[in-house]
């Protein structure tokens, strides 16, 4: 049987490594464009690997000239909240400007299928009322890479309508885990997010880990966040494309566990799982955070008839603590 052509932009980067693998698994032949900025190629170890720019309209059109891909994965952008607050324009260039030059080169290519990376960012600060926030709820973005993330969408909505192309736009909330199988996973220098600054701390790299407040509208009063394995998030990519082609319809969709952990909760299950002691203090809150941000995961589940496997969160340290400890 032959496989089917799909790039994965950024397909030397934690998720879209992953990504790959999961597609390989899945009769699809996944060619990863990166200009591994944050990627590394000793990531990429299914489908072909190209080193190139997004933002590169030739070079696109060379490579969709000579894969014929079915579907473009565009995963590639740059991730970080603080960074893009600091450096606003580099969020608008690598993620709104050099997007919109890749789509471009999939409408001029006549590929059909586009799949985005979107983000849990672009709701901002939730409306508390709502406990789970669901595709519709209201989007006010506090910080330009969740501006980002949702002009991509808007652009999205309009090429879909004036050019016909499909696409899913998948919201996700934290990404956690790493290859259950040890081959792949985050390497982060300058971590940002709390799974990878605890590892640092167990693993001796920083010397302590910080909670951000402890006077939240929660039950410990700690942060509340929905965390969603890779490999479930790389799962619902799959049928995301599945679906696009079936019906022929493009689509919104929120994807994470559908449960909350408390930051506490989290260093709870870090400690359960290693006999390393680490310290962690209480520090002061960062501006922007909400005490709850959770995915409402009905429509992801009824309409992909997909449904995450790795609910246990011990099972997302596990594997990131494992995955750390080997590379
Ligand atoms: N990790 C999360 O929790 C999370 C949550 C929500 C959304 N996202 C989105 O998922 C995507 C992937 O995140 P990740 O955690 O795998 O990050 P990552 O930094 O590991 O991967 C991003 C990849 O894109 C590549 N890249 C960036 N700009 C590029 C360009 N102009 N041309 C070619 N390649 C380029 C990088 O080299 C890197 O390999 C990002 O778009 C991010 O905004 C991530």
């Amino acid at each position: 049987m032959k496989l089917k052509n799909v790039i994965v932009t950024g397909g030397a980067g934690f998720i879209g490594s992953n990504l790959c693998k999961i597609l390989s698994q899945k009769s699809f032949h996944p060619i990863a464009l990166d200009n591994l900025s944050t990627g590394f190629k000793e990531l990429v170890k299914y489908g072909d690997f190209v080193e190139c720019d997004i933002g590169d309209y030739k070079k696109m059109m060379e490579i969709f000239l000579e894969y014929k891909p079915l579907a473009v994965f565009h995963i590639a952008g740059s991730k970080s909240v603080e960074e893009s607050v600091k450096n606003p324009h580099k969020y608008y260039d690598n993620n709104v400007v050099k997007t919109n030059s890749l789509l471009k080169a999939v409408i001029d290519s006549n590929i059909e299928h586009f799949i985005f990376s979107s983000s849990a960012a672009i709701f901002g600060i939730p409306n508390q009322t709502q406990k789970y926030i669901a595709e519709d709820a209201e989007k006010k973005p506090i910080n330009p890479y969740g501006t980002s993330k949702l002009m991509i969408e808007e652009i999205l909505e309009s090429y879909a309508q004036a050019y016909g192309l499909k696409y899913s736009a998948l919201r996700y909330f934290n990404v956690t885990g790493a290859d259950p199988e040890l081959e792949l996973g985050e390497i982060s220098e300058k971590p940002a997010n709390i799974f990878p600054l605890l590892i640092q701390a167990i693993n001796k790299k920083r010397d302590e880990f910080v909670i951000f407040g402890d006077d939240y509208n929660t039950e410990d009063g700690t942060c509340v966040r929905d965390y969603i394995h890779v490999w479930d998030l790389a799962n619902a990519h799959v049928k995301a494309l599945e679906k696009q082609i079936a019906t022929n319809k493009s689509a919104k969709i929120n994807l994470g566990n559908g449960v909350g952990f408390s930051v506490k909760q989290v260093v709870e299950i870090f400690r359960k799982i290693t006999d390393k002691d680490f310290k962690v203090r209480i520090g002061k809150r960062r501006a922007g955070d909400p005490d709850l941000l959770m995915a409402d995961i009905k429509f992801a589940t009824e309409y992909l008839d997909w449904h995450p496997k790795y609910t246990n969160l011990e099972d997302h340290a596990r594997h990131a603590l494992n995955w750390s400890q080997k590379s």
